[in-house]
């Protein structure tokens, strides 16, 4: 049901049921929107989807793009490796296909990813020390140029901390030329794009007794401290049974939020299916919308074929397009329902 439906509903049922009804009727049927996309905006929210420029031809999978969803992360195409393959030489086409398709469809894009310890190009990835600074410095300056007033968010700097419990920093080869290429990095994203937020994205940062987490906190804080330019805190979010949602999620989320930063689920996903599936979904709906600062979520990925692990059927479409029980879930979650009650418009 569109909106001009629902308002029609509204009013036909406002002559039999009196003024006072229509007011309280139609204060939650505004409330309610029908897709992803419409709740998330009646929630000053958005939801997004990573999408991979050689499915655009898909129409199916285009369809629901169109319909669902309001942000755009290109799933490859503004990594390290496709946008710099050979040092100083910049590709942007598959990049540029999906901005393209993107805003010519009217949704905003959050970019993935400008520095990353992985899916580096082949001639960065025998780098070491001040060259590889330099590089690394001069590939974020031309891709956020590239990108100037296309991008809302900057995965700036992705997965830089380790997942060995002691809270460090991940080794490679970028954090081998100094603690301060994060902030370098941030440094170098502001310059070229001063109205993008910048943001800093990473994984198994969801429990906030996680030393992952605590340590990706005092950085955030540590940065807010001494004025370097950062404006988001990711959350990749790809759960499953062996990493379920944490019961604390909402407070790992308003803690961030509490430094003076906006924080996004980036890479949502949650291997599973049924009403196991649904209600951790629901789960994370709930924790973002329950955080002021929380302004979207994005899963990854449109149907579960399209997941870079697809057969833990982790998404809110099936293979065939159809939407889950899990999708229903996120859907009355946004629209202000409890799961499972239909959302506010239908009960
Ligand atoms: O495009 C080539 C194709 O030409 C070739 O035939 C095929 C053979 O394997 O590979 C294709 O490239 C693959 C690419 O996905 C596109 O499908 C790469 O091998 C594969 O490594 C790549 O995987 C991506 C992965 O990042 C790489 O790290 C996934 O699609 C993508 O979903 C995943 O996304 C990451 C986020 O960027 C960061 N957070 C974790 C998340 C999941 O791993």
């Amino acid at each position: 049901m569109n909106r001009t439906t629902r308002r029609w509903r509204v009013t036909m049922g406002a002559t039999v049921a009196g003024l006072g009804l229509l007011a309280a009727t139609a204060l939650s049927a505004q409330a309610a929107g029908s897709t992803l996309h419409e709740a998330a905006a009646d929630q000053g929210r958005y939801f997004g989807t990573a999408l991979a420029q050689g499915k655009l031809n898909d129409t199916q999978y285009t369809t629901i793009a169109d319909r669902e969803f309001g942000m755009i992360t290109a799933e490859n195409e503004m990594k390290m490796d496709a946008t710099e393959p050979q040092q100083g030489v910049f590709d942007y086409s598959a990049g540029d296909r999906i901005v393209d398709w993107a805003t010519g469809h009217g949704k905003q894009v959050r970019g993935h990813a400008l520095a990353w310890h992985s899916q580096q190009p082949g001639w960065m990835q025998s780098m070491e020390g001040s060259a590889l600074r330099q590089a690394m410095l001069n590939h974020v300056t031309q891709v956020a140029t590239h990108y100037r007033g296309k991008v809302y968010a900057w995965d700036v700097v992705n997965e830089a901390f380790s997942d060995n419990g002691d809270g460090s920093r991940r080794d490679s080869n970028l954090q081998r030329t100094g603690n301060d290429w994060i902030e370098a990095a941030f440094e170098a994203a502001r310059a070229a794009d001063p109205d993008a937020k910048l943001c800093y994205n990473d994984y198994n940062t969801d429990s906030w007794t996680n030393p992952k987490t605590q340590a990706v906190y005092a950085m955030v804080k540590d940065f807010r401290s001494r004025g370097v330019p950062i404006d988001c805190v990711g959350f990749q979010a790809h759960f499953n049974s062996g990493n379920p949602v944490p019961n604390n999620y909402h407070e790992t989320l308003q803690r961030f939020a509490d430094l003076g930063v906006d924080v996004q689920i980036t890479e949502l996903d949650i291997e599973g299916s049924g009403g196991s599936q649904a209600e951790q979904f629901s789960g994370v709906t709930q924790a973002c919308l329950a955080v002021e600062r929380c302004t979207g979520i994005t899963v990854w990925g449109v149907r579960d074929t399209d997941s870079w692990r697809a057969s833990g059927t982790p998404l809110l479409f099936d293979g065939n397009g159809q939407k889950k029980a899990a999708y229903h879930a996120v859907l009355d979650v946004l629209n202000g329902g409890e799961p499972g009650d239909g959302g506010s418009a239908t009960s």
